[in-house]
């Protein structure tokens, strides 16, 4: 292992490290392969997932423990693998999912109580959260509740809703476990709500089963290893295809590779090169890694603070801090408090193990969150090169442009001093994004100030904001213009008006928010403003006093720890103990996706002759191609061939419902992300970086039609243009006392499954067949969309789906764009070929749920009851048909919510633009069309100066009236739903105790509301509303079931189990469902609509009853018998143990052109009550509580049922108040992954939630009086974008602004700061609308 430094770079070294307690050595490391893919690719252990690859996700998430010299101990902590490059852990051990338990020899704790606590669904974000948890107990066994969510910070997942994660390990924690009644006032199980009627509903898990946590257990960081690492290292190097990677010994080999290689990165966390590397195609040949350079790593305590090694993590800054503030006196510590403040919010945890303080200030991202402190601050930098060493302040000259420092290019950052405060100065800092927890700033910002002694008089100011230049900046005119000015109201006034001219930003300027960054900056200053104004008033230098109702504004961010109830009707007293439906059952995968065993698309092991394929895509919205140049593809490394439409050998027309769009384009492209065509290499490395190589010349087109307004301007339309209508609509104007008009635009939403679209696709050698291996929601439309590109007849093409990681509509048919062309290319080559798209691609090319704009006209009276709507929807469709029609058919189909409106009517246009096809997303259109209902329902409340709650109860339907569309409405049970909502939140107090809180705050405003949901079961779609299920019993009496849904996590395959298992009257460990396929049930619909357990499962059953005709005689013959005595004698009475059930849903068909039929088999009902707290200053917002009412009929599971319910919900949170997607006027998308576009986090959860399943609902139209409920309670969420409103409508008043005002969804704390307009709002008018190009558009 010792390389000579000089001369001899040539030379590469053995990487070595652990995995699992087994020794790991590479020969030929390469520098550029990331841990995640060295684990999956080479090691095979596939526990471990991709979600996103750049650290966004946590799906990656592994424990690496490390002997650390300059602390002379092992740290073990969690790490992106993803991010990581596998050469920098060498000498480290990596622990991964599959080392700390398994079903086979043993779950480890953490692993079990994630599955039975009901917190796995689709499983993919499972092995992650199971690691970070593990690495957080690996350092603290008995943590707090907030270490669990700290620990969380860096994972999402999309299912779940997160609330059964969190009981799941609350278990671990000093609070864990049930109080017995004894603790808390909110959330406690039996003084809130569970003990519902007087009846305690039993809990969802049983914790008394579970494994105890035994600490002394784990794996040990290995002898041979701790043996290595102590003996002293030399200069390491691994040299790989492109790059080199160089760990020197010292800081003087360091310093000498540096002058040598000045273009050399630096790598320590690699969460900045490893995303430049990534995703701007970046090559850096010489990468030096500085892991064990004691000098990068010092902490230093000076007369003047803190001296930080540039490599220290920020983790370890964090911890080295918060001793500081434990010991000095407190006026010394306010830097460090701002720096733990802005680190609190600083990426995950995952991120904060491994980033350097070195690596942020080295990156100068105009929006680093400590670099604006570390300015203000003062902060001293050493730097050094292998002749001189100096140092520098981080002032305005610090970073002269856009992620550029004064370093030159053989420097080093060597450490930062961190001053302690003087006596006299107040120092803040402040971070604002859409997202609390691991999310990048729009605005950040370090203040300090310094006052003449025992004055109020400005003696030094420092100001410095990030997210306002493309660099972090100091303010320098506003600071000298208020020197030696008194902090009072006029300085304040000063302040703001001239940090509005100083601040400025170009309209055009990218990352947009124009109005809102430049508000922020006054507003934050306002709040330091406040703040020290208050500390001052504490101390007795100031007499005057922070106004009461302005004190708010001073808190820094309180977390709340969240609480949950869950009510749910226990199964009646006498049913069976084998019985299992209506018990909470676990997911039956649930304990292989904690530990990693369940094996999803990309986990099937490679075929020996594999290929890996990548997408060639466009980058013009609206282009003739007019040539496409693959020869330099072809030519690189690892390339087999390039796919395009010519290699099509049956049809390149494509689509679910019309053929309307490419598998791949030939002669045009009409969206950014369009298919061209496909690289297939070696290995997916390979076949991406070719792909980047493959030249497409265009000939732009125009018009451009991005947005809805772009579109109704060029009437771009689909066909047809729907209407539904009831009533005289004319009349119900006349007759109105008031009419009022309004609009609002909803945005898209990406489904951000966890797992991305996948496939393998296998040509089986003969007659043209194919086997595919497909991550979809609709295997059959996979099987002929394929037989058709390949044109060759269906019965050649099998598609088989084990499981997917999430699908949410996303894989119903968009996933066949990915399928297609990757069976194009194995057909072409006769070899197995597999595509996982990166999350950026999926992001791109997929589409996602539909943007909708909708404007109203309603008549009303004085009492708040609607007599007249006219409602007019448009969606944006995109640039193919896809499923539009009938995702605005069901906006139309909801358009009157759960109201009854005499005289209504509804029109529907789908936009036709240069986007991605729009498609199916959990509601399908309904959320957007009940959505604008509830627009104009709030206008009509505030409008009359009504409580909304009975505007909306008034207008409520009843039993037996008619929806638009002529169906009746029986077994309603609304109402049910709406009284226990009510009562449940304590509606009417909580409205009091808000009025209260309102009146004394002005800078913090609560808000609440009630809102209830109607969703139509059925496909719109009729011939849809089938199912076939295949039941085979085997001699040993074990069953193996198939059915045409497919499992996404939604807990499907357990349903049918439990179905399964109670119509054949045996236990469901004899019932296995082992994948869906379409060579088994055919011909099957899409798993979607939320109709799955009611079609497949009316099939099992049916599949079961003929299998129990046919065994009846021998049950009958032999009643004492076993199960496997009658099947034995069955079989060898020659009887067909094997039976085809099927089920179609009776008397459905509707029609537009009559208005008559009916569309739905039944409806599903809930309601919720949200209430919310905002920042009128940062527009940021808290869900402090949601109370969810949901009639699921007689739940099949009232886990997996609550599951939905939350994850539904949390996903509607996300759609209603996170998630924007932001498009370039061009079409091009920014968001491509989870660092710009923010789904719910664990933060994000109501701090109180209660879920109630309706009691006493039995649905006589599915099976087992059961309802569905993967949809439905989506919509909820929107009670949590209506007491946002509610919140802003508060914060206006206090401006003198009453009536009804727009805002569209999502309420992003953009959207909520701009509309509580204020003294700050106004002295930064927006740019008039049409004089600029703005950086993003809404589409
Ligand atoms: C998911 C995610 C979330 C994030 N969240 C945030 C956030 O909330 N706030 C925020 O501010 N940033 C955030 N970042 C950005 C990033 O994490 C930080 O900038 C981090 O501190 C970089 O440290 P690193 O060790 O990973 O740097 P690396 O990627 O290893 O290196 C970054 C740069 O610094 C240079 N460098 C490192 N050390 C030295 C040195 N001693 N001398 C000279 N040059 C050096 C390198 O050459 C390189 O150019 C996030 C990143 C990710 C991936
Ligand atoms: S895959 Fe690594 S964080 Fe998402
Ligand atoms: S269970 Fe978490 S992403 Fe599916």
């Amino acid at each position: 292992m010792d390389v000579k430094m000089t001369g001899d770079e040539e030379m590469t070294d053995h990487l070595i490290f652990f995995v699992n307690g087994k020794k790991v050595v590479e020969h030929r490391a390469d520098p550029e392969m990331t841990l995640l893919t060295y684990l999956r690719r080479k090691l095979g252990l596939v526990g471990t997932k991709l979600g996103c690859a750049e650290g966004g996700c946590g799906a990656c998430t592994v424990m690496v423990s490390k002997y650390t010299p300059h602390l002379h101990k092992v740290l073990h902590y969690s790490v992106n693998a993803c991010l990581a490059p596998v050469c920098s852990v060498h000498m480290s051990h990596v622990t991964t999912v599959e080392g700390i338990g398994s079903t086979a020899r043993k779950l480890h704790p953490v692993q079990e109580r994630i599955a039975l606590a009901h917190g796995s669904q689709c499983g993919f974000c499972t092995p992650g959260i199971v690691m970070s948890m593990y690495a957080l107990l690996r350092n603290n066994p008995t943590p707090k509740m907030a270490d669990i969510e700290e620990a969380f910070q860096g994972n999402l997942c999309r299912c779940t809703g997160y609330r059964p994660i969190l009981e799941g390990y609350k278990t671990f924690t000093q609070e864990g476990g049930c109080c017995g009644g004894k603790g808390r006032e909110n959330g406690c199980c039996m003084t809130n709500g569970n003990a519902a009627d007087g009846e305690l509903t039993p809990p969802l898990f049983n914790q008394s089963q579970f494994i105890p946590l035994d600490p002394t257990q784990e794996v040990i960081f290995p002898p041979e290893l701790m043996s290595m690492v102590k003996r002293p290292c030399g200069t390491v190097s691994f040299r790989g295809e492109r790059a080199m990677w160089i760990q020197p010994g010292s800081l003087q080999d360091l310093l000498k590779l540096k002058a040598k290689h000045p273009d050399a990165k630096l790598v320590v966390g690699n969460t900045e090169v490893g995303i430049e590397v990534k995703f701007k195609n970046l090559l850096y040949p010489v990468i030096l890694s500085p892991s064990y350079i004691p000098e990068l790593h010092t902490i230093l305590h000076t007369e003047e603070g803190v001296v930080i090694g540039s490599s220290l993590s920020l983790s370890q800054l964090g911890e080295v801090l918060k001793q500081e503030v434990k010991l000095r006196p407190t006026y010394q510590t306010e830097v460090f408090r701002a720096v733990l403040e802005q680190l609190r919010w600083f990426a995950g945890l995952q991120i904060r193990n491994v980033a350097c303080v070195g690596g942020n200030i080295m990156t100068a991202s105009p929006i680093s969150d400590l670099n604006p402190v570390f300015m203000a601050a003062g902060c001293k930098v050493t730097l050094m090169d292998t002749g001189s060493r100096r140092t520098v302040t981080m002032d305005n000259s610090f970073f002269p442009s856009y992620r550029k420092t004064v370093l030159k290019p053989q420097e080093l950052l060597i450490n930062i001093l961190i001053p302690y405060s003087s006596k006299g100065e107040y120092f803040r800092a402040y971070k604002v994004s859409p997202r609390r927890e691991d999310d990048i700033s729009i605005v950040t910002s370090g203040m300090s100030v310094t006052f003449s002694e025992g004055t109020a008089v400005v003696k030094d100011l420092r100001l410095s904001y990030g997210g306002m230049a493309p660099t972090t900046r100091m303010v320098t005119k506003t600071t000298s213009r208020l020197l030696g000015r008194r902090w009072g109201e006029e300085l304040l006034q000063e302040a703001c008006s001239s940090l509005a001219e100083e601040m400025a930003l170009d309209p055009s300027v990218p990352g947009g928010m124009v109005t809102y960054r430049r508000t922020l900056t006054l507003s934050l200053f306002y709040k330091f403003y406040l703040s020290v104004l208050h500390t001052l008033a504490e101390q007795g230098v100031i007499v005057e006093q922070v106004r009461a109702d302005c004190l708010t504004a001073t808190e820094i961010y309180h977390h709340t720890p969240p609480s949950s109830v869950q009510v749910y009707q226990a199964v009646p007293e006498g049913q069976r103990k084998e019985d299992v439906v209506g018990r909470p059952m676990m997911h039956l995968s649930a304990l292989k996706q904690a530990t990693g065993e369940a094996v999803y698309c990309d986990d099937i092991p490679l075929y020996e002759n594999e290929l890996h394929l990548a997408l060639v895509t466009s980058t013009k919205a609206n282009a003739n191609i007019l040539s496409i140049d693959s020869s330099v593809a072809e030519r690189m490394p690892g390339v087999v061939t390039c796919v395009f439409a010519s290699d099509i050998p049956g049809c390149n027309m494509t689509g679910p419902t019309v053929y309307d769009e490419t598998v791949m384009a030939d002669k045009q492209v009409t969206c950014v992300g369009h298919i061209i065509g496909a690289v297939v290499a070696d290995t997916q490395t390979h076949a991406q970086r070719a792909a980047k190589a493959v030249r497409i010349t265009y000939q732009e087109k125009s018009p451009v039609v991005v947005t809805i307004q772009d579109a109704i301007a060029a009437q771009s339309f689909y066909q047809p243009i729907r209407t539904l209508q009831r009533g005289d609509l004319e009349a119900g104007f006349n007759q109105a006392d008031h009419i009022l008009e309004g609009d609002i635009h909803i945005g898209g939403q990406e489904h951000f499954y966890l797992e991305t679209n996948v496939t393998v696709a296998v040509p089986r050698g003969e007659d043209g067949e194919m086997e595919m291996f497909v991550s979809t929601q609709a295997a059959t439309k996979t099987q002929v969309l394929v037989s058709k590109a390949l044109g060759v007849p269906a019965n050649r093409v099998v598609v088989r789906v084990k499981r997917m990681g999430g699908g949410f509509g996303g894989k119903e048919s968009r996933s066949t764009l990915l399928s297609t062309v990757v069976a194009v290319a194995a057909n072409k080559l006769k070899r197995p070929v597999r595509c996982m798209l990166d999350r950026d691609e999926d992001m791109l090319i997929t589409g996602g749920r539909h943007p909708f704009y909708g404007n109203y006209k309603v008549g009303y009276m004085d009492s708040g009851k609607v007599v007249a709507l006219d409602v007019t929807y448009y969606n944006n469709a995109g640039n193919s048909m896809d499923l539009s029609l009938s995702i605005m058919e069901r906006a139309l189909f909801h358009m009157e919510n759960s109201y009854s409106i005499p005289n209504i009517r509804g029109r529907g246009f789908m936009c036709k633009t240069n986007l991605p096809s729009n498609t199916a997303f959990r509601g399908f259109g309904g959320p957007q069309g009940m959505m604008v209902c509830e627009s104009w329902m709030t206008d009509v409340a505030t409008s009359l100066r009504k409580p909304a709650e009975e505007v909306r109860r008034i207008n409520l339907y009843s039993e037996g009236q008619k929806t638009p569309f002529n169906q009746v409405l029986d077994q309603l049970t609304l109402d049910r739903c709406w009284d226990e909502c009510l009562s449940r939140s304590k509606y009417h107090q909580r409205r009091e105790e808000i009025l209260k809180y309102n009146s004394q705050n002005r800078w913090t405003k609560r808000g609440l509301s009630i809102i209830p949901t109607k969703f139509g079961i059925s496909f719109t779609a009729v011939f849809l509303n089938q199912a076939g299920a295949l039941a085979h019993i085997y001699t040993d009496g074990s069953v193996l079931l198939t059915h045409g849904g497919t499992e996404m996590g939604q807990g499907l395959h357990t349903k049918m189990i439990q179905v399964a298992s109670r119509a054949l009257g045996i236990s469901t460990n004899r019932i296995h469902i082992s994948e869906t396929s379409t060579s088994t049930v055919p011909n099957t619909s899409p798993t979607a609509a939320s109709a799955s357990s009611d079609l497949n499962g009316a099939a099992v059953h049916n599949a079961c009853d003929i299998l129990n005709r046919r065994l009846e005689p021998y049950k009958t013959k032999n009643p004492k018998g076993s199960w496997e005595d009658w099947v034995k004698a069955a079989y060898f009475d020659r009887v067909n143990l094997s039976a085809n059930g099927f089920f179609k849903t009776p008397d459905l068909g509707y029609n537009f052109e009559t208005n008559s039929g009916r569309p739905f088999n039944y409806f599903s009902y809930g309601v919720a009550c949200s209430e919310v707290e905002i920042d009128c200053l940062t527009g940021m917002n808290k869900n402090l509580h949601t109370t969810i009412v949901m009639d699921v009929g007689n739940s099949l599971n009232p886990a997996i049922d609550i599951g939905q319910v939350e994850g539904a919900f949390m996903q509607g949170v996300g759609l209603f108040t996170l998630e924007e997607l932001r498009y370039s006027p061009l079409g091009v998308l920014f968001t491509r992954g989870p660092g710009m576009y923010k789904i719910p986090a664990f933060g994000d959860i109501p701090s109180e939630l209660t879920v109630s399943l309706l009691r006493d609902a039995p649905n006589a139209k599915a099976v087992f009086s059961s309802k569905a409920v993967g949809e439905p309670p989506l919509f909820l969420a929107a009670s949590v974008f209506y007491a946002v409103k509610d919140a802003v409508l508060a914060a206006r008043e206090d401006s003198g602004l009453t009536g009804p005002f727009r805002m569209d969804s999502p309420a992003t704390p953009e959207r909520i700061r701009n509309a509580c307009v204020d003294r700050f709002t106004k002295l930064c008018p927006p740019a008039e609308a049409g004089s600029y190009t703005p950086w993003a558009v809404q589409v």
